[in-house]
């Protein structure tokens, strides 16, 4: 067995080497398991019978043998017969074997697991409906709760002024706890808005440098925030204040995910290979990418399926609003929000649609 072969067999990431036809031309062991198929039975077949997965994949890989690019293909979910559905990250290439056939005909295929990765990628598309449908019921709250705080509010004001200093403590407490609730409904009130987002062209580190003096001055903490920037990045298309509150957020969160001295990495860079599963590969392309990255406690198992739903929190003041925000808002740029976490690791990631070129005259 060559060095190579070893290599190959051992590989923990499933591979698997096909031609422009489908046909399996080889597999490795970890893709035996992946597909549930010997590699004597696998080789000569065709990939589709044995590996079900979402459109995008049949999609990318005919991409692939049309364009030549290689492809990279995030949260996709896919699985071999009577195996579990799980969702990959999936690298498309091309591989020179020196086969008599073109070797521009083969590609290599790489499910990587996406929970063995970086702790599970989510996206927010599925909980933007959620969002929406909380939206009716927090406009006709927001009516009910808004007016008859006003007169409690008056009510004990009024009161208070007769009312002794020991007394007063009452009606102050009120008064704050009525604030409160106001100061809550406002911020839902935001939430429920659905006007749609003003698109300009938005220099991405602006954005970003707003919101990470904004994060870092309302965090008590000391912060150390680490940005590296793409600076050849060419300017997003977006609403700017929309996207500060994005921003804002997402770094408000990895603040105060650890109580100790934060660090908290700002990366920018440009993937145009980066296709994303759940949009038609004919969508606008989103390759402008924002990671925001902490080393805190990481994202509570029960809660991260949820968290991008309205009213989900493990901290003790929080709201549970900010990630609906920020999802609300990523979902009418048409735009994209992923999320990876595990204990001393979380990262954000937004991926933006590049501006349009300016009308000449
Ligand atoms: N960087 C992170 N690290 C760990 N957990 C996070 C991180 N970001 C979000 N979370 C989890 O997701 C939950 C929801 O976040 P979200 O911003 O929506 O609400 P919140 O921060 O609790 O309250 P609010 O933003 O409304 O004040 C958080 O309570 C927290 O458990
Ligand atoms: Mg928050």
């Amino acid at each position: 067995m060559t060095f190579y072969h070893q290599i190959w067999a051992q590989m923990p990431i499933s591979a698997v080497i096909i031609d422009s036809q489908s046909i399996i031309i080889d597999v490795n062991a970890s893709a035996e398991a992946f597909l549930n198929i010997s590699r004597k039975v696998a080789v000569g077949q065709i990939l589709w019978q044995w590996l079900s997965g979402e459109n995008a994949l049949h999609r990318s890989v005919d991409q692939f043998f049309t364009k030549r690019v290689p492809i990279k293909i995030t949260e996709v979910l896919a699985h071999g017969r009577q195996t579990a559905e799980s969702a990959c990250t999936v690298h498309i290439c091309e591989l020179k074997i020196g086969l008599q056939s073109e070797p521009d005909d083969v590609a290599l295929l790489l499910f990587i697991p996406m929970e063995t990765t970086t702790g599970g990628m989510r996206g927010s598309d599925a909980s933007s409906a959620a969002a929406y449908s909380a939206i009716g019921m927090s406009e006709t709250l927001m009516h009910e709760i808004k007016n008859p705080l006003a007169g409690i509010t008056g009510a004990a004001q009024f009161l208070s002024m007769s009312l002794t200093a020991e007394e007063k403590v009452m009606t102050d407490l009120i008064v704050l706890e009525s604030k409160r609730i106001v100061t809550l409904l406002n911020q839902v009130e935001q939430f429920g808005d659905v006007t749609p987002p003003n698109s300009t062209r938005v220099n991405i580190h602006d954005v970003l440098d707003r919101s990470a003096r904004s994060a870092a001055m309302a965090n008590l903490s000391s912060v150390e925030i680490i940005k590296d920037y793409d600076p050849s990045l060419p300017e997003v298309w977006g609403d700017y204040d929309q996207l500060v509150q994005v921003f804002l957020n997402l770094i408000k969160n990895a603040c105060e995910a650890s109580d100790k001295k934060v660090k908290i990495i700002i990366k920018t860079f440009y993937d145009p290979n980066l296709k994303l599963p759940l949009s038609d590969l004919s969508g606008p392309k989103l390759p402008l990418h924002i990671q925001i990255i902490d080393h805190g406690l990481g994202i509570p198992k029960k809660i991260v399926q949820h968290i991008f739903d309205p009213f989900v929190s493990n901290k003790k003041n929080g709201k549970g609003l900010g990630l609906a925000l920020v999802s609300k808002i990523v979902t009418q740029h048409k735009a994209h929000i992923g999320v990876a976490s595990k204990p001393g690791f979380t990262e954000f990631r937004v991926s933006l649609p590049i501006s349009p070129k300016p009308k000449r005259n």
